[in-house]
């Protein structure tokens, strides 16, 4: 998983996360299939409004406005993904009802407060400092009976501290999948669902970012930034698999407004 802007990568980030995620229609571990499994329970307005913080390709994006009658913003500060974004709109034809934004989330506010139909930031929770902090923004951009939408991480285990050391991460990354639901109800919301990535999500999520990696590296090896693109894949890699693949889950948690 990304872990916000502190994992030291020895290169641009942007480029790096661009590259690793090449493959991924969904940047985040769980599948295409839950995801649209996922949009099919939001039962959203006709003409209602949507908007996605850290939007990544905008597919989530793509298949709530092919469901529903809806107009969406997505938001993404990363130039790679945001152009991917767009790509995919167009291609879908969506472009007149999906507005995408290349900025910091953290800096976005809606035309008006309370008035969106739903909220999300799936796997971005550092654009709001944290799980709870992001719940308490987006709580406040939707009207009373509008969703909000989260991906987090959760432990399953207590993580190893040679994983953390590896990886970057903090134990406080996440906390537990009940104490995610938890805060969302100490926040004033009310839970509605919960979808949990299962090993197959979350080995393809990684694996495709290897892939990507290395066939990267074999395709450029006059590009001065492979060496750390190589090792930085690889080490999250063996993290992955020595430790974060035990450890570490990851779900989407709906939740509504009273
Ligand atoms: C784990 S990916 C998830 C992408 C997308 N939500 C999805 O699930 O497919 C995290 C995304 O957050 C974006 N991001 C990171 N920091 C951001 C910020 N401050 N504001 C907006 N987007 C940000 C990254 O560019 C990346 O697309």
């Amino acid at each position: 998983m990304e872990k916000g802007p502190t994992m030291d990568l020895g290169m641009d980030r942007w480029k790096y996360y661009g590259i690793t995620h090449t493959d991924h229609t969904v940047m985040n571990p769980l599948s295409l299939e839950k995801t649209r499994e996922l949009v099919g329970l939001l039962r959203l307005p006709e003409g209602g409004r949507i908007l996605d913080v850290a939007c990544g390709k905008a597919e989530f994006l793509c298949l709530a406005a092919e469901a529903y009658g809806v107009t969406a913003t997505g938001i993404d500060l990363s130039p790679y993904t945001i152009k991917a974004a767009g790509r995919n709109v167009e291609i879908r034809g969506l472009a007149d009802r999906i507005e995408l934004l290349h900025m910091d989330g953290g800096k976005y506010q809606p035309d008006a407060p309370e008035s969106l139909d739903l909220a999300s930031c799936i796997g971005a929770s550092w654009v709001y400092r944290n799980h709870r902090g992001t719940l308490e923004v987006l709580k406040k951009m939707v009207r009373p009976g509008g969703l909000v939408l989260v991906g987090e991480p959760f432990w399953v285990t207590d993580p190893d501290p040679e994983y953390l050391e590896l990886t970057g991460a903090d134990s406080d990354l996440c906390g537990s999948h009940a104490g995610n639901v938890a805060i969302g109800e100490e926040v004033g919301l009310a839970l509605l669902y919960t979808l949990v990535s299962n090993r197959d999500d979350w080995d393809r999520y990684e694996g495709l970012q290897w892939q990507a990696a290395e066939r990267y590296a074999a395709d450029h090896r006059d590009d001065g930034d492979v060496e750390a693109l190589l090792r930085s894949a690889r080490r999250s890699r063996d993290a992955y698999l020595r430790w974060g693949r035990d450890c570490l889950g990851w779900a989407m948690y709906l939740f509504r407004k009273p």
